[in-house]
């Protein structure tokens, strides 16, 4: 196989990627670990016992690991085998039976309407296809009043430069598929699909969005 052709398929499965990346993702320490904690506890705020919660793109299980002891159920879904690999040994370890993990991606996850109290993506909204079909499922998906809680990278505010050599790492297989979102326009989106926020943050670096947002 030449080298175009393994871009290309790299580019058309994106699992591949973060298959080979699992390990390595699992090690490396967080890049911000005080806003991550405050992210948490942010959300922590909004969390209750009796909560079903749904996860997109849970990785190694991270988040969804210190959220368990705060709701009834988490059900944690990410489409590389090797990430939800390690997020389903780290449970084990944990001792923590109230979170399954499934291979879905966003796109091809299916469960009724008004299923969930809290559908959550941390670092995963820049990197899909279509980021408005995966709001507009998470609306769906969600009961009247549910909540939204959500961290995307957006690098188009504070890393301009970047934008012409993404496209160069896709192509040899260094890079998933990553978009250039600014913070501003991702909250209106997020807005117009029919959420209110209700909690809007940006860490100093600017290189992100948390928020949680209530379907309206
Ligand atoms: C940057 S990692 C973030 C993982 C985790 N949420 C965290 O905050 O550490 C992105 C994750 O999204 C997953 N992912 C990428 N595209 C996806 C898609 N279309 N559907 C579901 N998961 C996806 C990847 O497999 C990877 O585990």
């Amino acid at each position: 196989m030449t080298m175009t052709q393994q871009a290309e398929m790299a580019m058309r499965q994106p699992s591949k990627f973060w298959d080979r990346h699992a390990k390595g993702y699992a090690k490396r320490p967080v890049s911000d670990q005080a806003g991550y904690e405050r992210k948490l506890k942010v959300t922590q705020q909004y969390l209750s016992p009796e909560m079903n919660v749904l996860e997109f793109g849970c990785g190694t299980g991270t988040t969804a690991l210190i959220h368990a002891p705060f709701v009834n159920h988490i059900h944690a879904t990410d489409l590389s085998e090797g990430m939800l690999a390690i997020a389903r040994e780290k449970a084990v370890k944990g001792s923590i039976d109230n979170v399954t993990f499934e291979r879905a991606s966003v796109e091809g996850f299916s469960a009724d309407d008004a299923s969930f109290d809290v559908v959550m993506t941390h670092s995963l909204l820049h990197l899909l296809e279509d980021k408005d079909a995966a709001v507009a499922k998470t609306h769906r998906l969600l009961k009247p009043g549910g909540l939204f809680v959500s961290s995307t990278v957006c690098i188009g505010d504070a890393m301009p430069w970047l934008r012409p050599v993404l496209p160069i790492g896709r192509f040899l297989g260094l890079l998933p598929l990553v978009r250039f979102l600014r913070a501003e326009p991702l909250a209106r989106d997020i807005e117009a699909a029919g959420f209110r926020i209700e909690h809007e943050w940006q860490p100093g670096s600017r290189k992100a969005l948390f928020l949680v947002a209530r379907k309206i």
